[in-house]
């Protein structure tokens, strides 16, 4: 089911921050390295959230460290990216570091529209095109983007680059970029959402942007954090019927309570269903693979474990 989405060199997670994107990277690259493609899992955060996720046992740094068997972690640093950036230009390694360890110099390249978003999409880039022996050294990149700003706009950023710059080195590497950003066959978006309003809203507008603006399919949905229904919905009857019986029942453990308890979960579990409804019907075509909400994890590795495991099924 996901290796129409591992074919991609490039795949970005993208959703509003806390519906699970770093828990998803990190299910991801485990499942993609089980089924055997060479991955490497990326990010782009002061703190590494893949060292606990994948109980890497060293610090996730801007080189890549190996986290098992086929899968490959780092944490992108946007000033070392800035820096190879600028070394691209400037022949020594040794001035390209001080022209962006300047104080100026640094004011404008963060002030600079986009300088970072450019670095660190370059960044990525350069590890795509690493070789290892005849082949490339990961087959599969696997991006979690930043929670702030926009998906789109971040990955818009190069051909931007492009346009305003036109012509000299920095332009031709933006174009380069902004192609391979486009194309469906180098690069994927993943949406991950959650059964709630305000992420159904934002994932159905973000598919739609990535559409139209990217020409991206983003055709994987991720619906995480689903709530398993306590008892099959067409229980419900007998559910009210006991809690009605045995309403005057006391104590915390009594009949009554607990029916009143499987009525409380089978609501939860409706409403998430609506939202997944809502969901299907405002995407079409894609392929909606839904996570359920995993409780009583013995560790981070743990969940991401059962994650990975369940995106087997069929
Ligand atoms: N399927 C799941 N079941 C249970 N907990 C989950 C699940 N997915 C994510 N979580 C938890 O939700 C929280 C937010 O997840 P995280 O991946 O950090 O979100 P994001 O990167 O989108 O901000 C974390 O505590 C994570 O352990
Ligand atoms: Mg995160």
């Amino acid at each position: 089911m996901l290796d129409a989405l591992y074919a991609h060199r490039l795949v970005f997670v993208t959703g509003k921050g806390g519906v699970g994107k770093s828990t998803l990277t990190a299910a991801l690259g485990m499942h993609a390295a089980r089924s055997g493609r060479r991955t490497l899992v990326c990010e782009t955060d002061t703190f590494s959230a893949m060292e606990p996720l994948l109980a890497v046992g060293r610090p996730v740094g801007h080189q890549p460290v190996v986290a098992a068997q086929n899968l490959w972690a780092c944490n992108i640093q946007s000033e070392q990216s800035l820096a190879d950036l600028v070394h691209r230009f400037v022949p020594s390694a040794r001035l390209a570091k001080a022209a962006v360890s300047n104080r100026l110099a640094r004011l404008f390249f963060r002030t600079a529209p986009s300088m970072y978003e450019l670095s660190v999409l370059y960044r990525i880039k350069s590890l795509m095109d690493e070789r290892d022996g005849d082949g490339p050294r990961y087959d599969t990149i696997i991006i979690d983007l930043p929670a702030t700003g926009h998906a789109i706009t971040f990955l818009s950023v190069p051909e931007t680059a492009n346009k305003v710059l036109r012509v000299g080195s920095v332009a031709e590497m933006s174009a380069e970029l902004a192609a391979q950003l486009r194309d469906p066959n180098i690069t994927d978006l993943v949406i991950v959402c959650i059964p709630e309003e305000m992420p159904v809203n934002e994932s159905i507008e973000l598919h739609k942007a990535a559409h139209d603006k990217l020409g991206l399919l983003a055709e994987t949905i991720f619906i995480n954090m689903v709530r398993p229904a306590p008892v099959p919905e067409d229980g419900r009857a007998a559910l009210e019927f006991l809690a009605d019986k045995f309403e005057d029942e006391p104590g915390p453990g009594g009949i009554g309570v607990l029916a009143e308890g499987g009525e409380l979960g089978l609501d939860w579990s409706r409403q998430d269903r609506e939202y997944i409804g809502k969901l299907h019907r405002g995407i079409q075509g894609a392929n909606f693979i839904e996570v359920p909400y995993i409780y009583r994890n013995e560790s981070d590795v743990d969940l991401i474990r059962r994650i990975a495991d369940h995106l087997n099924a069929p």
